[in-house]
């Protein structure tokens, strides 16, 4: 059988708080029935009983869908979301900004659909469940009826138009989600998907093939070395996840993810981490994932290759080229190798810091992966 070293299982990720999965999906699922119902009520023979019994889901939904947003909303400061997992900040900025934007239209567009019902000449009452009855807001349901007749179409506008840009935005924010499990392999859909779900989905992602290997966390480092005055100091982190997928017979088809947490990073001496993870040097608050992504190895010698790839550390992307040697162990396969980066070139350590005179502008990453086949 052909050697083959593969994407390692997926090393556990923390996952959104329960509570954000159960909102969100509760907030997505309504509104891709919101925008299917709303389309066709508006679209039917006027007066039917088909389209009167979907005015009537609409509105329950729509109205479910402004109580999971509130709910949302009073829950999240007990439970976050977690941080995006996004190395670059201008990805990063405009997937905050689509989230807030998102998040906004839940609460503004049932609120137009309510305004909505609530000028309507028409007494039609907004059934929820079990005979329970939405009430119209008092001040909009209490206007003069020719004010109501000028509202009326204006609102119905606003809430037609404000859907339509959040149904737009939600397929895009969607593609993005599948862009970065897909593409990018990364953690982004695994940790918001419920867990049942999870192993389907991972199994459908192009890295993941028939010959999967996992990494022995306890027995794999990732490590780094710099220099200090002239002394090295040697690092890690201690949280990170690799996804390889490497047969020798087609080394060109090799693929490398990996995906770092940057403030899992110690060098063991608590004053030291503290300034690397701060603003000056890692900024992991405000780049919280390190992203590494190389496809096709070229052999450079027995059992040792070369994986030229991009690494997105910081706010750069920059190209990195990976050296490392395979050997089987009774073990498994150890996959020991590293690079050099120049730490300026991705704007670590600045200020007074960006002189090399204390700190040299070489870093070396080292890496030692213990992985073993899926029987
Ligand atoms: C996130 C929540 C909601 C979404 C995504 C949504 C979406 C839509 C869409 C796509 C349409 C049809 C637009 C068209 O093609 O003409 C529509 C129409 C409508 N919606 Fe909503 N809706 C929401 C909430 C609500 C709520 C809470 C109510 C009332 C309680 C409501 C009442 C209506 C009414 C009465 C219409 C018909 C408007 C017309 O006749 O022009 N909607 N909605
Ligand atoms: C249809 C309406 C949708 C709305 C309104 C929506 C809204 C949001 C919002 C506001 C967030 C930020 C986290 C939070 O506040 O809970 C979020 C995160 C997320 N959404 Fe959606 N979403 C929708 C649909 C989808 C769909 C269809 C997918 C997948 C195919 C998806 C995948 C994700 C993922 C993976 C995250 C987590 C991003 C991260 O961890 O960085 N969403 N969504």
């Amino acid at each position: 059988m052909m050697p083959t070293l593969e994407r390692p299982a997926p090393i556990p990720v923390p996952r959104h708080p329960r509570s954000v999965i159960l909102f969100h999906w509760a907030a997505a699922g309504l509104i891709a029935f919101l925008a299917a119902s709303g389309w066709t009520m508006t679209r039917l023979p006027p007066g039917g009983e088909a389209q009167f019994a979907l005015y009537q889901f609409h509105k329950a939904a729509g109205i479910a869908v402004l109580l999971v947003s509130l709910a949302r909303l009073a829950w999240r400061p007990f439970a976050p979301p977690l941080p995006l997992v996004a190395a670059t900040s201008g990805p990063a900025r405009l997937a905050r900004l689509v989230h807030a934007t998102l998040f906004a239209l839940t609460l503004v567009v049932p609120l137009a659909g309510w305004a909505l019902v609530s000028v309507s000449r028409l007494d039609i009452p907004v059934d929820l469940v079990a005979g329970l009855v939405w009430p119209r807001i008092p001040v909009l349901a209490d206007l003069a009826p020719v004010t109501k007749a000028f509202w009326e179409p204006v609102i119905a506008r606003a809430h037609v138009v404000l859907a339509t840009g959040l149904v737009a935005l939600s397929a895009l924010h969607a593609a993005a989600a599948i862009f970065h499990h897909v593409l990018r392999a990364d953690a982004t859909l695994r940790r918001m998907l419920p867990f049942a779900f999870v192993p389907c989905l991972v199994l459908a992602s192009p890295v993941s093939r028939a010959t999967d290997w996992t990494v022995d966390r306890d027995r794999s480092t990732l490590g780094f070395v710099g220099t200090e005055t002239g002394v090295p100091f040697q690092g890690r982190f201690t949280r990170w996840t690799a996804r390889i997928s490497f047969d020798p017979a087609h080394p060109q088809e090799a693929r490398i993810d990996a995906e770092v947490d940057i403030a899992s990073a110690t060098t063991g001496e608590t004053r030291r981490d503290a300034v690397m993870r701060g603003e000056e040097w890692l900024d992991a608050a405000g780049f919280p994932r390190a992203l590494f992504s190389a496809t096709g190895f070229r052999p450079i010698g027995e059992g040792v290759y070369e994986a030229a790839g991009t690494l997105a550390l910081r706010d750069q992307r920059r190209p990195v080229v990976l050296r490392f040697a395979l050997r089987e162990t009774a073990e498994g396969t150890r996959a020991r190798g590293g690079a050099t980066l120049i730490r300026t070139a991705y704007g670590i350590g600045r200020g007074r810091w960006s002189g090399l005179q204390f700190v040299a502008a070489e870093v070396a990453v080292e890496f030692d992966l213990l992985a073993r086949q899926v029987p």
